[in-house]
């Protein structure tokens, strides 16, 4: 049996799997392989809904965890940790109206979004793993 505490394991492993599959989806569309863009698009909603609803069980039982390293660490970790708790907020919409855009076959509409909400969701998923890794493993 996996405890709390594992979670946090298991939430990097989401966000690792979220950026991979995001990667190839956008690959993909550039290969003008719809179905596989479509496939793996999807596949990383459902593995960032994971991720939120691991997260959510995690910090409710957890709280906070504090950063307690010094020097360098900090100066990266913290402005790391803004701008990836900021700009995940502002992508689950995007990511929801990206989806239902192409869901509806509006895909001038979809392809216009699309190019901002790719590289966040990146960028959102690659640092969540990058601050996992700084507060618990390093
Ligand atoms: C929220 C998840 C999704 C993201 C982040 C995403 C991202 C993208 C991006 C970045 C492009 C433009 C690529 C370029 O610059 O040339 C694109 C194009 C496209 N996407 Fe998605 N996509 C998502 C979901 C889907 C889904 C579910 C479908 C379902 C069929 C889809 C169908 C398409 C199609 C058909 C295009 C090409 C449109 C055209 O060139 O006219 N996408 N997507």
């Amino acid at each position: 049996m996996i405890g709390i505490a594992d979670l946090a394991t298991v939430n990097a492993g989401l966000n690792a799997t979220a950026a991979v599959l995001i990667g190839t989806g956008f690959y993909f569309i550039k290969q003008k392989n719809i179905q596989a863009h479509k496939a793996c698009m999807l596949a990383a909603m459902v593995v960032s809904a994971l991720f939120l609803t691991s997260y959510l069980v995690y910090h409710y039982n957890v709280g906070s965890v504090r950063f307690t390293k010094q020097g360098w660490m900090r100066d990266v970790y913290f402005p790391l940790l803004i701008t990836h708790t900021v700009l995940a907020a502002v992508v689950l919409p995007m990511v929801l109206r990206t989806g239902f855009l192409a869901a509806t076959g509006r895909f001038g509409k979809h392809v216009r979004i699309a190019r901002w909400t790719f590289p966040v969701w990146m960028y959102v998923s690659v640092t969540g793993v990058i601050v996992y890794v700084m507060l618990c493993r390093l």
